[in-house]
């Protein structure tokens, strides 16, 4: 596990973003995980700024994304496919078909939930996993609670979750109380995670994903098991992790050396 702390989110989405234009350099035909919220839309800049400069293409790449509202049609302005489509799928040169989002509504989810694993495992799996983290320590939409092996199925939001995500919709009651999301065990399987956290009030949960015990209480924590995971904050979300300066001399070095290779 690296943490990089930067002073800034910008600082640090834009490192996040070297991050992904090397991998991208490396394997043109890439698959990505991709997660929504207010957290990667600063890296999704960059992705795109970078693409449209010409450093990077997305043309051959695929796409899977975390997680999806139930009951929200694609179309509606607070799905996770209309967030994507808005803030990263329409600034790069990826095709849409080879972007993919959980339907969320899907008639049989437990059909939907096992062709989205097959189609990843087909895909050759996961090169490089984004991750935003919960308030109460949540990737994707595993809240505490949700076992470290668990698959992509379907998940109860808690009301802390559905609290948190009120401010995009008109009424507190839009707010959907269920989702379809992948799996810890799913999501652990990618060979690289980059986890982004911005603002003290994610500072906690990072306190807990990296010095607390490998819980399914946080299960941003079974990260800590992951051999190639990396977390990008800013100073406010670092700032209750004990040995924060040493992280931060670490990654230095392991950053530089991942951007040299
Ligand atoms: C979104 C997702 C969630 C968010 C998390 C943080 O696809 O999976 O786990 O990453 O809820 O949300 P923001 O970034 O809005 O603070």
């Amino acid at each position: 596990m690296e943490i990089v702390i930067c002073k800034t989110k910008e600082e640090a989405s834009r490192k996040a973003a070297d991050l992904v234009a090397a991998l991208m350099a490396k394997k043109p035909k890439a698959v990505l995980g991709l997660a929504t919220g207010s957290t990667p839309v600063q890296l999704y800049k960059y992705m795109a700024q970078d693409c449209a400069a010409g450093k990077i293409s997305f043309k051959q790449a695929k796409s899977w994304n975390l997680d999806e509202y139930l009951g929200l049609a694609p179309t509606h302005d607070q799905s996770y496919r209309y967030f994507m489509d808005k803030n990263l799928f329409e600034h790069i040169d990826i095709p849409r078909k080879n972007t993919h989002v959980l339907n969320g509504l899907a008639k049989d989810w437990k059909k939907e939930v096992s062709a989205y694993e097959a189609a990843i495992k087909k895909a050759g799996g996961i090169d490089l996993q984004v991750l935003g983290i919960g308030s109460d320590g949540h990737i994707a939409f595993n809240e505490p609670g949700s076992s470290l092996a668990s698959r992509t199925r379907l998940v109860s939001l808690t009301p802390q979750t559905v609290k948190d995500n009120a401010r995009f919709f008109k009424k507190a009651a839009d707010v959907p109380k269920q989702a379809l999301s992948m799996g810890v065990g799913t999501i652990m399987e990618a060979r690289r995670i980059i986890l982004l956290a911005f603002g003290a009030n994610k500072a906690e949960a990072v306190k807990g994903a990296v010095e607390g015990g490998v819980s399914q209480f946080c299960t941003a924590s079974a990260l800590q098991m992951h051999p190639d995971s990396w977390f990008f904050c800013d100073e406010a979300a670092a700032a209750k992790l004990k040995l924060r300066k040493y992280y931060a001399w670490r990654a230095e070095e392991a950053l530089k050396a991942e951007l040299d290779a």
